[in-house]
């Protein structure tokens, strides 16, 4: 399988932020893996614009469940798509728990997201108390198990894992700990999707740095990185892209 360096703006970005798309697919015109930016979904459209015939691809970080209606300052998967998105983040910690987005909702989110052929990057990952309890393999497959719609396949499905704890902290978990969650990660969405669960790309996120992206890129069943700070600047980006196309 291809694999996938993600980045996710957050609520990060103005129109002057282009200039970073601009320097990123400069310099990556043909990467080995594939290279997606998720940006703010005011600047979905113009980064699709910016990045239309290059190799990067854009993506949204929320949907609405619904397809439509009265839902004052939503959006819904088909808007994120119409506005030149391939791909929707969907689950990520900060959403869940800045808006208590419940496993249920996740998984109707990926649903609507699937129904209009955007890729789902649902997202999962223990918080730093679950952690310390042991409940991290607990916590993740529970996860796994509400979030994941019937019926993903390797196209329409990415599971990103991301540590709570490591997200924007410069911490991480230790490159035993990534393999052995990815491991049994790959091994409970074949439970829960059968074959396809092999060429599903199961990311790592959490401060994923190019000076850390090499030794965590080669472990097994890591296929690629969802990645916050570091994606903000094309240099930063481009190394991380460069380091997973050579794993
Ligand atoms: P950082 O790379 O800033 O730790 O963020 C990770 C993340 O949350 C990506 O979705």
């Amino acid at each position: 399988m291809r694999k996938l360096a993600a980045g996710n703006w957050k609520m990060n970005g103005l129109a002057a932020s282009l200039a970073e798309v601009k320097a990123l697919t400069e310099a990556h015109p043909a990467p080995a893996c594939e290279m997606l930016l998720c940006p703010p979904a005011t600047l979905i459209a113009q980064m699709a614009g910016a990045a239309k015939g290059t190799a990067l691809m854009v993506g949204g970080q929320d949907c609405h469940p619904k397809a439509s209606g009265a839902h004052t300052g939503d959006v819904s998967a088909a808007m994120v798509k119409d506005a030149g998105a391939s791909h929707l983040i969907l689950g990520h910690s900060e959403r869940r728990a800045d808006h208590g987005e419940t496993d249920a909702l996740v998984r109707a989110k990926a649903e609507a997201a699937m129904a209009v052929g955007l890729v789902a990057i649902v997202c999962i990952g223990e918080t730093e108390a679950e952690r310390d309890a042991g409940r991290t393999l607990n916590v993740v497959g529970t996860q796994l198990a509400g979030s994941v719609p019937d019926g993903a396949t390797a196209a329409t499905l990415v599971i990103a894992y991301e540590p709570v704890w490591a997200i924007g902290t410069g911490r991480t978990p230790t490159l035993p700990e990534i393999a052995e969650i990815h491991a049994f990660i790959r091994a409970r969405l074949t439970d829960r999707i059968g074959a396809e669960a092999a060429g599903v790309r199961l990311l790592y996120g959490g401060s994923v740095k190019p000076s850390n992206a090499v030794d965590i890129f080669a472990l097994a069943n890591v296929d690629g990185a969802l990645v916050g700070g570091a994606s903000l600047k094309a240099a930063d980006f481009g190394a991380i892209v460069a380091a997973l196309s050579a794993a």
